[in-house]
């Protein structure tokens, strides 16, 4: 029961009413059906996992083999695809399934593709900050972006890589150096941490997790990430040492599981769940889907930081509107100035990798 509460959830109309109206886009790309929920619809659309054989690769891979909207559904590492791809292809479910392995494969992976999830790349230890993974992995998304430059210029890209805050400026820059940058397809995927303040709310509230939902803003690490507790859904009040203990948990949340894993690495399982949750968003969005809303770390005029989480409308071509930051209470924005130093150093060092590299 549990399970199948888990996987409705994922394609749930996100914070506002879900009005299908139909798809007015390409019949190439829809076959539509007579259902009338965006998710009933089989869209043909290729989606792409690059990291597919990791902790989180692994997992996210079977939640999206479970989707109608996925015709093909490609995936890239550099070890054990093979492997992965040949599991995966023997359940019932209408993806089909390619594994693809070592740089040689990515053009066949990427082409076509129109949505990419990027989750390749080390994870922290304990002891460890997301910026400490920064000499591994930049490199990683910056050459991996660089083939999605080549093969598949017009995808939208999820990036879950740490540091994030620096990893979607990043692959930002790699477009732009290639001239085909579109800010509003390149995501860095924070769904984890709105995930984690529904959940950690609801329990303290006692609420039904599923009625509850808390935008998170700012960036992806410590005290970048800024929990507007304040705009829950539903309405709720805290007594400020209760806001402060649950914001500080969010905050943590991440190195929350890594020191339980102990050295066996961070969250793998419920980013899993997050990122499906953003890539189905995503896909109905696609699709024509009305209102589909999430929490995204994207190129933004929001504030002075050049890129920052907010709520954003999605729609065929991505970002199709900033939700932006709200009314935060005096509370929230000390916590976003308490954010900005971290943030835009972040920024600035994605950037400077790839305009020195
Ligand atoms: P993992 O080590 O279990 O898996 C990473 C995978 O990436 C491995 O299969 C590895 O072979 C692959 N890989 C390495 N280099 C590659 C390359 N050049 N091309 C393709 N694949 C490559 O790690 P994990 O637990 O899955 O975490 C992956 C990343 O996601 C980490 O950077 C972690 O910090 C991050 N993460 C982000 C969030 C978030 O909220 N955005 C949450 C959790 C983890
Ligand atoms: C998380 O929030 O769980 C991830 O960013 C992984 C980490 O290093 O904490």
């Amino acid at each position: 029961m549990k399970l199948i509460n888990m996987f409705s959830r994922l394609t749930r109309p996100s914070t506002v009413a879900f009005i299908c109206r139909g798809f007015s886009s390409s019949p190439s790309l829809f076959q539509v059906s007579s259902h009338t929920d965006a998710h009933q619809h089989h869209m043909n659309c290729k989606v792409a996992v690059l990291g597919a054989s990791g902790g989180i690769g692994q997992p996210l891979s079977l939640l999206l083999k479970r989707s109608s909207l996925i015709s093909q559904l490609s995936l890239y590492d550099i070890a054990h695809t093979p492997g992965v791809a040949a599991d995966l292809s023997h359940i019932e479910t209408r993806p089909k399934v390619s594994g693809h392995m070592g740089p040689e494969q990515l053009k066949d992976c990427l082409t076509g593709a129109q949505v990419v999830i990027i989750p390749a790349g080390v994870p922290r230890k304990p002891g460890m900050t997301r910026d400490d993974l920064f000499n591994t992995n930049a490199s990683i998304v910056r050459d991996l972006c660089q083939a999605c430059t080549e093969f598949c210029p017009d995808a939208m890209i999820g990036i879950v890589t740490n540091p994030v805050n620096s990893t979607v400026p990043i692959a930002s820059e790699v477009f732009k150096k290639n001239k085909v940058y579109d800010p509003n397809r390149i995501f860095g995927v924070t769904t984890l941490d709105v995930v984690r303040s529904n959940t950690f709310i609801a329990e303290a509230k006692g609420l039904d997790v599923s009625k509850v939902n808390v935008p998170v803003i700012g960036g992806h690490s410590g005290v970048t990430i800024i929990p507007l507790i304040s705009q829950a859904t539903p309405p709720l009040s805290f007594p400020q040492d209760d806001r402060k203990k649950l914001t500080v948990r969010i905050q943590n949340a991440g190195t929350e599981v890594v020191e339980a894993k102990a050295g066996a690495g961070s969250a793998t399982l419920s980013m899993a769940y997050a990122a499906a949750r953003f890539t189905t968003s995503l896909l109905e969005a696609i699709g024509g889907a009305e209102g589909k809303i999430e929490c995204a770390f994207v190129r933004s005029d929001e504030t002075e930081a050049k890129y920052f989480a907010t709520p954003v409308l999605l729609g065929k071509n991505g970002v199709e509107r900033n939700l932006g930051i709200g009314k935060l209470i005096e509370y929230e924005v000390n916590l976003l100035k308490e954010a900005m130093p971290e943030l835009l150093a972040n920024i600035q060092k994605g950037e400077d990798f790839v305009r020195q590299s």
